[in-house]
């Protein structure tokens, strides 16, 4: 029997795992606390780790982990920038979800932005409260406005079919065009400038971190809408709350938040919240902040559990997975992948 510490586990995480993991004969013990350097010591005498989006993998935890022998964490997410690949490389071998439902992020995306633009959160409150009135509820078509959809991968391009079938002009940038796709690609600096919405896809690099700040945000239309269901570093906080309070930016649409960590997947009612960028930004009555949840539809996290326990067999077995990540992958010439082979 395999023994696998899942850190962070929600209660909608469990059946998927218990009924995956039964089938391959491992054992995942759930902990509900976030991995971290004060709680890494509950991975002690387990054969490998399984982490979400918030806990913290640098290198202090990988240390401890590997004074364990611990030599497998596995990611029950897509993105991987909450792990210090560099620090693992050698010792711990790092596999992720690549993809467990594009359609559910890009559905969210979409829900999001029909949200604020046609303000149903507003009318939602109001006629809970018997008020029917109009007023301040004025939004805008989509059919012929332009989006701007910044990462076209497996959830970008599904967001570009949905756009399309709105009737919106569409353009994107994406640091790796996909040249065989039908895709209208701009410049970043176009993109800010022509676009009504803009929606981020792309992951958190170090490269791309605060791509929306002070002097993108200058350069974007005067009423832009901003959805992020990507990662919240992508996004300046402060800039885009200035941006709000100078009538810049129409709305923003927020499943993600750079400092989410110690706030997202809880339920924080009836507690003050330290964080005041964070605090005003909610307050705000042009955004929308729903906490990481764009992934969360059943057949994602069906789909989630079984490719995380397939890549537990896989790694047990010894077999080369696509699904392993390492700091190469920043670099693509050094990936062993591309050659088949295990990143080390
Ligand atoms: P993907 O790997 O299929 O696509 C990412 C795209 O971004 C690629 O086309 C890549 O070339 C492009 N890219 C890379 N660096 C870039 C840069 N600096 N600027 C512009 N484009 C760049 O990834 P996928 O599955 O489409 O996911 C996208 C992101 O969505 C993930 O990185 C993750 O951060 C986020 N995500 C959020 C979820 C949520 O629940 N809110 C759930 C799943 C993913």
């Amino acid at each position: 029997m395999i023994k696998i510490a899942m850190f962070d586990t929600k209660s909608y995480d469990k059946p998927s795992f218990i009924e995956y993991g039964k089938q391959n004969n491992i054992e995942y013990k759930f902990f509900e606390v976030h991995l971290n350097e004060d709680t890494a010591h509950l991975a002690k005498g387990f054969d490998g780790v399984c982490v979400f989006v918030n806990d913290v993998v640098n290198k202090e935890v990988i240390n401890i982990l590997y004074s364990y022998g611990i030599k497998l964490i596995v990611l029950r997410c897509a993105g991987f920038n909450n792990v210090d690949t560099k620090a693992a490389f050698g010792k711990i071998h790092i596999y992720r979800v690549p993809a467990y439902s594009p359609y559910a992020v890009a559905e969210h995306a979409m829900a999001l932005l029909l949200t604020s633009n046609r303000r149903i959160h507003k009318a939602y409150n109001r006629t809970r409260d018997y008020n029917f009135s109009l007023n301040e509820l004025t939004g805008v078509d989509l059919h012929n406005k332009t989006i701007g959809v910044i990462g076209t991968g497996k959830i970008g391009k599904v967001f570009i079919n949905i756009c399309r079938g709105f009737g919106m002009n569409v353009i994107a940038y994406d640091k790796f065009p996909d040249q065989s796709s039908d895709i209208r690609y701009v410049s970043l600096e176009e993109l800010f400038k022509e676009s009504d919405f803009i929606s981020l896809h792309c992951p958190l690099t170090e490269e791309n971190k605060h791509m929306i700040n002070d002097e993108t945000i200058k350069t974007m239309k005067k009423g832009v809408g901003i959805i992020n269901t990507s990662r919240g570093g992508l996004i300046d906080a402060d800039a885009l709350l200035k941006g709000i309070k100078e009538r810049k930016i129409g709305f923003a649409c927020l499943d993600v938040y750079e400092e989410e960590g110690d706030i997202f997947y809880q339920d924080k009612s009836g507690h003050i919240l330290d964080d005041d960028t964070f605090r005003n930004l909610i307050s705000m009555p042009n955004i929308i902040v729903t906490s990481h949840q764009a992934f969360l539809t059943k057949e994602a996290l069906n789909n989630i559990a079984e490719t995380t326990t397939e890549n537990i067999v896989k790694y047990f077995a010894n077999e080369v997975n696509t699904n392993e990540v390492c700091y190469h992958c920043a670099n693509i010439e050094n990936c062993k992948k591309k050659r088949k082979l295990q990143c080390f």
